[in-house]
């Protein structure tokens, strides 16, 4: 018996990198699963997002573990498209109880007359992609009187802040720590339904995120008397996504039926540094 028999996950950003590794976590044990991504560029990102590719790969891995998935092209950023994959899942798959609002980018670099433009993409994905997520699916969930799990993924970023001074890394580190206020609001508002609402805290994860040179450099460039807090406590350089997702599988499970409103650090002790 899986900890999710029954339950359906909505998640985005699912193609690649943690959100396939959460969607694969969350199948393992039980759950049907939402996805979405946007499977396209946007211009202040300088690294490649997922591909229509990657989307397929994930639904044909859920498959496997004998789940179901909806799978939908669709931008956080766009909340009526967001709204028909959330409804198409539910239509095919249910009620859906655990959301995990996942999808981000960094658009680091972004300096001089890009920088307003890094600001504001990184604002509108992360920040307005997350409220919208949270629209799409706080009502059929508050309906269905089920309660459920909604888990916000936010950073070490979320919590303190480094940047290489440009608008796309000041808007990373400002909306994920926007989400810890929206996660907070939200544990309050849907505490009377039994939804719980938590954010997840990572440091350094080897997605296309950070395996680009753009991080190389910035790293590289940081003096070294500064470098040491760019790392964690524990001594390893890298967490693996599926370290995260079994984050997302204990707040999504019945095994934290009592948590909502906590920040969890997953970043082998980042932030005591
Ligand atoms: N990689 C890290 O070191 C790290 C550390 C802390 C937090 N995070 C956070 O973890 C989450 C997952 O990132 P990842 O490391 O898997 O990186 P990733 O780039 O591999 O995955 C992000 C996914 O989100 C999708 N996406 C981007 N913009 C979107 C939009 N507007 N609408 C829908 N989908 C969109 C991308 O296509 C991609 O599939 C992000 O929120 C990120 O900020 C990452």
């Amino acid at each position: 018996m899986g900890k999710l028999d029954g339950k359906v996950a909505f998640i985005t950003g699912a193609a690649r990198g943690q959100g396939r590794a959460h969607a694969l976590r969350l199948a393992e044990e039980g759950a049907d699963i939402i996805a979405v991504d946007i499977c396209a560029q946007i211009d202040t990102v300088g690294y490649p997002l997922a591909t229509p590719e990657d989307l397929d790969e994930t639904a044909a891995l859920v498959e496997k573990f004998g789940r179901r998935i909806v799978a939908s092209i669709a931008d956080v950023r766009d909340l009526e498209a967001l709204r028909a994959a959330f409804d198409a899942g539910v239509a095919a798959l249910g009620p859906c109880q655990i959301v995990v609002a996942n999808a981000g980018i960094h658009p680091i670099g972004t300096m001089g007359d890009r920088a307003a433009a890094g600001w504001r993409d990184a604002l509108d994905v992360i920040l307005t992609g997350s409220w919208n997520t949270l629209q799409v699916s706080m009502p059929q969930m508050v309906e269905a009187g089920k309660g459920g799990s909604i888990i916000l993924i936010s950073s070490s970023n979320g919590l303190k802040g480094h940047t290489d001074g440009s608008g796309g890394w000041d808007g990373y580190v400002a909306a994920k720590h926007g989400l810890v206020g929206l996660m907070r609001a939200y544990a309050w508002y849907l505490g009377p339904h039994h939804i719980r609402v938590n954010s997840i805290h990572p440091s350094g994860v080897p997605t296309p995120m950070t395996m680009n040179h753009l991080f190389g450099e910035y790293t590289a460039s940081t003096p070294p008397e500064r470098q040491w807090r760019l790392g964690n406590a524990m001594p390893v350089e890298w967490l693996q996504p599926e370290d995260i997702a079994n984050a997302v599988l204990w707040l999504a499970s019945d095994d934290a039926r009592y948590v909502s409103g906590v920040t969890l650090s997953v970043d082998a002790g980042s932030n005591v540094l």
